[in-house]
């Protein structure tokens, strides 16, 4: 369902730029010609991201005031077209947006649903830099049938702020889709005491002035959109560096704070491990952050997982731990491929498990097989439902195609796959078929009957023999 923005379809932001059709013309045919798509192309979400262009760099200096909920600041986003540029869009729900510069100079705008359209007159190649001024009150998604709640949530003392699978544009206006990763940078300012917590690495001591916190983070990794944070609220905190060498920060809500110790440890340690089995830990920072907003889930925000309401056990830390390698490294250019994500990370629970002693992968495996409902065997989880993303089946029969995999071509090709898959596509995009491809490379076995049963069909795959 739109929600209508609360500037919608108003237009903003006078001087018309050189070339820009004054407010209220019909786009013309050379316009629309030269026009960005309003979505990414992905038929899954048709509204999310756009087309025309590709974003290197978010820039975002947010203020939040946890009394007030009110979210103020500026995004600056450096992009370079990929196509001339009459117009372009960002999606951005909720906020009133006060100006739009291109490049320094003011640009006409508009607003529908949350779409923000920016008139502008670039080059197929250009870079650019846009920087959209905004402030409200963000609007999260509430209670979807399927989601739960999600995006820009305002808590107690603070925010809880999970974006998975489109709410950052609760937040910031961007290409709103996971195929446009890009660094970001993250200068957030909360009263003092409050904690603001993102992605990446502290540039710095935070900096109190007039009663007021200013927190720097840096992602210098190329990060999805939906995996950018603001986490703000009390926190107890704790940092060090990892056996490997890792730098860690955890955090935790007052509610939780017995528990700081022992996320702190088993991140660390969790995350020494991945390394060993998926290969170099792609980040420069790992952690974890447990807050009180009871969300039912955890998400694998970038560099620090974070856990709604709950105390983590070991085996959902090395869920979102692995999804850093799986999802956040390498990431899905399309919803359709999310076992990729869901299915690696539910594949890692059953070898942690067999790591830590707690009954082996196939054990896990046998389990899982023996237990799944009719729904997940009538799902086929190589192409997730837009309507029910995050199914059951597209977390433990993706888990189940990996053991299976592992099965057909034995321990050895399977290990030296799941390595070289991180190592070829770190932070990139991937898709099932690339996935396939190199399985079948690097076993030299047809792997198609395989996959095709595990991923595409509505039926239950036979159990295959424990070698
Ligand atoms: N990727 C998350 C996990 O499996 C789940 C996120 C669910 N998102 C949501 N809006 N409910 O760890
Ligand atoms: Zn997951």
């Amino acid at each position: 369902v739109a929600c209508s923005a609360s500037n919608s379809a108003t237009e903003g932001g006078a001087p018309p730029a050189k070339d820009a059709p004054p407010a209220g013309t019909p786009v013309t045919r050379a316009a629309a010609a030269t026009a960005g798509t309003t979505g990414i192309g992905d038929p899954y979400f048709p509204g999310d991201g756009n087309g025309g262009y590709d974003v290197g760099h978010y820039s975002l200096t947010l203020a939040y005031e946890p009394k007030s909920k009110h979210l103020s600041g500026t995004a600056a986003i450096d992009a370079k077209a990929v196509q001339d540029l009459s117009q372009f869009n960002l999606d951005l729900h909720g906020f009133t947006v006060s100006s739009v510069n291109v490049n320094g100079a003011p640009a006409r705008f508009q607003r529908k649903g949350d779409e923000l359209t920016v008139f502008t007159n670039l080059k197929d190649k250009a870079a650019f830099k846009v920087a959209v001024a905004y402030a409200g009150t963000p609007d999260p998604v509430r209670e979807s049938p399927n989601l739960g709640s999600y995006g820009f949530i305002p808590t107690a003392d603070g925010s809880f702020v999970t974006s998975e699978p489109n709410g950052a544009k609760t937040w910031f206006p961007g290409n709103d889709h996971p195929a446009d990763k890009a660094t970001f940078d993250f200068r957030l300012t909360v009263p003092a005491g409050v904690t603001a917590i993102a992605n990446g690495e502290l540039a710095g001591a935070p900096q109190t002035k007039d009663g007021k916190t200013t927190f720097v983070w840096r992602e210098t990794n190329p990060m999805t959109t939906y995996l950018a944070t603001m986490t703000t609220g009390k926190f107890a905190v704790r940092t060090g560096v990892s056996k490997s060498g890792i730098p860690v920060y955890a955090a935790t809500d007052p509610r939780f704070n017995g528990i700081l110790n022992n996320l702190y440890e088993q991140s660390s340690k969790i995350t020494d491990y991945w390394a060993t089995v998926f290969g170099p830990y792609p980040f420069k920072s790992t952690g974890g952050v447990v807050d009180d907003y009871a969300a039912g889930y955890a998400l694998e925000n970038q560099t620090k997982p974070i856990y709604g309401g709950f105390e983590p056990d070991p085996g959902i830390i090395a869920h979102e731990l692995a999804h850093q390698w799986f999802g956040n490294s390498l990431s899905i250019r399309r919803w359709r491929d999310l076992w990729l994500n869901e299915g690696f990370a539910t594949y890692a629970e059953w070898l942690w498990s067999e790591h830590s002693g707690h009954g082996t992968a196939q054990q896990s495996f046998n389990d899982a097989y023996a237990g799944a409902t009719d729904e997940i065997w009538k799902y086929p989880p190589g192409e997730t439902r837009p309507n029910d993303l995050f199914n059951a089946s597209v977390y433990v029969r993706g888990g189940m195609t990996l053991h299976a995999l592992r099965l057909a071509i034995g321990d050895a090709d399977f290990f030296a796959l799941i390595k070289k898959w991180a190592a070829d596509n770190r932070y990139g995009n991937v898709t099932t078929d690339q996935f396939i491809a190199l399985a079948e490379k690097i076993s030299g076995k047809q792997l198609d009957g395989l996959f095709d049963a595990w991923l595409f069909k509505p039926a239950k795959p036979s159990k295959p023999s424990a070698g």
